[in-house]
């Protein structure tokens, strides 16, 4: 098979297309032909070592794709030769060989069926994606649980993969969505998508106009893909007791945080790691999210599909924000 291989802790500037011997699925195992994948910037961070994982070399990368069974090991009843299906988060493109290749061994526990009336290409983009905005906006109750409705939330890079996941997830549980984007277009695709509020994180007094909007509220929970400077503008615009779901860095570190920011309106701050869903709650909170994005009409959002030939470009495109997923067309 031919497959995009990682040789280095180079980046993914470094990936070069081979041909390798096939994989063969072991116990619980199925092999895939893979028809998508989808793209991550933790793949891009990953092929730079600034990822916990930092698996032996050669290696592939991809979190996320969708694809045919052709074969299962033992002890598999899940899925059967001719099933299409996506992959959850698991061990895939982590500890294991990913899905930028044109077969991928997953674990049958974390297979899903593609539900009815999405495109394999919408498969392939929304388990990582949607599966980390469920848990950034659950995870504050014990057992997680939906924020009630009403609760005021704001999403900062809104327009990437979590982002438009955390904005469909946040609508269907009523809660009122303000949302973040350097862009103008971007930002008007984000209030047709059914953002309630839109403003770019860059405007002059961007905490006053966010307050100003949401007078006499403030933010009751921040789910933040960014970090960078704007974190601490996030911790300023909470309410009591508000809190943020720490997600992503795709702004760098904080520059500077003062502990103290936290202090007076009691607000508090929770990592998300999309890597502590074992298989049978990454099923668990995926139906949930399947049945809400059924009942609301929506489908995950594409930002664009690249050929095979043309991951390098792919993850370009990733770099530069994309809005939806960034999808990579493997096979046919
Ligand atoms: N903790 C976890 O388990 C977990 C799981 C998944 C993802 N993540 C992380 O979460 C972040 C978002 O993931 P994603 O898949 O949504 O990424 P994405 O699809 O690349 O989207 C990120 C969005 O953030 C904005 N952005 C990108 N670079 C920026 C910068 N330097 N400054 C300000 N805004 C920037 C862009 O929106 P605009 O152009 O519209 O502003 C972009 O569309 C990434 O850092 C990712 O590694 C973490």
């Amino acid at each position: 098979m031919r497959a995009w291989l990682m040789r280095s802790y180079e980046g993914t500037e470094k990936l070069e297309l081979t041909e390798v011997p096939d994989p063969q699925p072991g116990q619980g195992e199925a092999l895939l032909r893979t028809r998508f994948a989808a793209l991550n910037p933790a793949d891009a961070f990953l092929a730079r070592a600034m990822y916990p994982a930092n698996p032996p070399l050669p290696h592939v990368l991809g979190r996320d794709g969708v694809g045919e069974v052709v074969a299962i090991g033992p002890g598999v009843d899940s899925v059967r030769p001719g099933d299409i299906v996506g992959v959850l988060r698991c061990d895939v493109g982590v500890a294991t060989w990913g899905t930028l290749a044109e077969k991928t061994v997953a674990p049958a526990a974390s297979l899903a069926r593609v539900p009815e009336g999405w495109a394999l290409e919408e498969m392939a983009g929304a388990p990582l994606a949607f599966l980390t905005a469920w848990q950034a906006l659950t995870q504050w109750s014990d057992p997680a649980a939906p924020p009630p409705a009403g609760t005021v939330l704001l999403i900062t890079g809104a327009s990437g993969g979590v982002g438009i996941a955390a904005l469909f997830l946040g609508k269907s549980m009523g809660l009122t969505v303000a949302v973040l984007s350097r862009s103008k277009e971007k930002g008007a695709r984000l209030k047709e998508m059914g953002a309630d509020l839109v403003f770019d994180p860059a405007m002059p007094e961007l905490r006053k106009a966010v307050l100003t909007a949401l007078s006499p509220k403030r933010i009751d929970l921040a789910v933040d893909n960014i970090g960078g400077s704007l974190f601490n503008e996030v911790i300023a615009m909470l309410g009591y007791a508000g809190r943020v779901s720490v997600v992503g860095r795709s702004a760098g570190p904080v520059p500077e945080f003062n502990t103290a920011s936290l202090f007076f309106r009691r607000n508090r701050v929770g990592g998300v790691a999309v890597s502590d869903f074992s298989p049978a709650a990454a099923q668990a909170a995926w139906k949930e999210i399947v049945s809400r994005l059924k009942a609301m009409g929506k489908r995950p959002v594409i930002d664009h599909v690249f050929s095979f030939a043309e991951v390098k470009q792919a993850f370009a495109r990733l770099a530069q924000g994309p809005l939806g997923k960034v999808v990579v067309q493997v096979g046919s």
